[in-house]
């Protein structure tokens, strides 16, 4: 226990035994029922159902309630997490007025954060101040906490989608799944009538199955983190989400697209010709390999398997997105390049989702918005984990200080 650890004193200056951990690597920081994840056999699972399982049969409705509440619904259960969900999908007024405030061209990462701390201030049952009138902890607050996030991420993120145009979105049509009703909203403004193709709109659900869970990523992490002192559920998923936003993270699906592409002098691959020379850039450290690589796991993403054969069926739709014969080759050369072999550098998640996303029409800064919409349900339930868990202390991680030891201080004309 960490108390004891304390009681072992290491060296002169009495701060016991400690572990330094440099990014976590080796640091179990809870206990967790929620997903679980094989890295050197490509297997994932949440709460015990196979990813593969869940993204041939399932939706995202349905896995964001086994996620959040630890099994699949009933009929009955199903029915009215759907209504409820869907029934707090419009925005308050308050939320697009503040998002209305903001400059065209901000990028929609941005949006979202700034559209999950208004509604922080919009919900009287967070005020922590009520905390102690056992009101925050309470399991119907905390539910519709829930259904509040999961319902309003897409109508939040169809705001930051028309944020540049200066259109709004639809509003939600109640009547529709959950991944149809978003592409719905992102056009039906402009063309009434507007109905998804429901090939794509299944594509875009299976995608965000593949996205809702992940155990402790550096945004889940973020969220525990927050979590542990106490703050409301909106700025939890706001700090996550800024997390997710990093390119090492979530943004590398931005990331991988800009690094296929040919734009300039400055960058990257643009044709099958110019991967051996980028593969060498990267072994020679002046490059980075987004969609490459993973914390956890050493061989394939199984989620990427998957995303794989999503992006042939949009591709059927859509048409083919050139860029794919350059992620192939690039992927093919990696695999037969020592370099990645022996660091056991697979494609992860990232690699292949943008290319879907770009085939559907989205523009690259709005991929990682696509993963954000689903991983709410993650946060939540590793929030809603947590503030159950008898053993959730505050996170508190202990630093090796380095500094200066003592010094005094010198007014500005005495300084050197
Ligand atoms: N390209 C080139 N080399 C890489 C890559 C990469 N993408 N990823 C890891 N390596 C190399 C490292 O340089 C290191 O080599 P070294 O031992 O010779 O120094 C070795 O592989 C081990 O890598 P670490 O940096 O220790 O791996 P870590 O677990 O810290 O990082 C990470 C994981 C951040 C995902 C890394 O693989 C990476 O930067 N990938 C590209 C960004 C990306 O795709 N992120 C999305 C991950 S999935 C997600 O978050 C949703």
């Amino acid at each position: 226990k960490a108390a004891d650890l304390k009681q072992i004193v290491a060296g002169g200056d009495g701060v016991g035994l400690r572990t330094y951990d440099n990014g976590y690597v080796n640091t179990t920081a809870c206990k967790s029922a929620i997903s679980y994840i094989d890295g050197d056999a490509g297997i994932l699972r949440y709460r015990g159902y196979p990813i593969e399982q869940l993204a041939e049969r399932s939706n995202f409705l349905e896995v964001s309630y086994l996620v959040v509440y630890g099994s699949l619904p009933t009929g009955g259960q199903m029915q009215r997490w759907t209504e409820a969900v869907m029934r707090h999908s419009a925005l308050p007024v308050a939320v697009e007025q503040t998002i209305a405030a903001l400059p065209h061209d901000a990028h929609p990462m941005g949006t979202i954060l700034t559209g999950l701390c208004a509604l922080s201030t919009l919900h009287p049952e967070q005020n922590p101040a009520l905390a102690g009138q056992n009101i925050y902890n309470s399991r119907e607050v905390q539910d519709k906490q829930i259904v509040r996030l999961i319902g309003k991420m897409p109508t939040l993120a169809a705001l930051a989608y028309h944020r540049a145009s200066g259109r709004k979105p639809a509003q939600p049509n109640q009547n529709l799944g959950y991944a149809e009703n978003f592409l719905y909203m992102l056009d039906a403004g402009s063309h009434p009538g507007y109905r998804p193709n429901p090939r794509l709109a299944r594509a875009l659900d299976i995608l965000f199955i593949l996205h809702a869970e992940h155990e402790l990523n550096c945004s889940t992490s973020a969220a525990r983190h927050l979590a542990s002192s106490g703050v409301d559920v909106y700025t939890v998923a706001s700090g996550a989400v800024g997390a997710l936003y990093g390119p090492l993270h979530g943004g590398a699906n931005e990331a991988v697209l800009r690094m296929l592409q040919a734009r300039g002098p400055d960058v990257r691959i643009g044709s099958v010709e110019n991967v051996g020379p980028f593969l060498e850039g990267v072994k020679n450290r002046k490059e980075r390999m987004f969609g490459f690589g993973h914390r956890i796991y050493k061989n394939y993403d199984p989620r990427a398997k998957i995303i794989r054969q999503v992006a042939e069926e949009v591709f059927a739709i859509a048409g083919r997105d050139p860029l794919i014969e350059v992620a192939l080759a690039l992927e093919a050369a990696a695999r037969s390049d020592e370099y990645f072999v022996k660091r056991k550098l697979y494609p992860n998640v990232d690699f292949f989702s943008g290319l879907v996303y770009r085939a559907m029409g989205f523009p690259p800064q709005f991929f990682t918005v696509l993963f954000a919409i689903p991983r709410i349900a993650g946060y939540l339930a590793h929030w809603r984990e947590s503030l159950t868990d008898p053993d959730t202390k505050i996170i508190r991680p202990q630093q090796d200080y380095r500094g200066e030891w003592l010094r005094g201080y010198q007014p500005v004309v005495a300084r050197p």
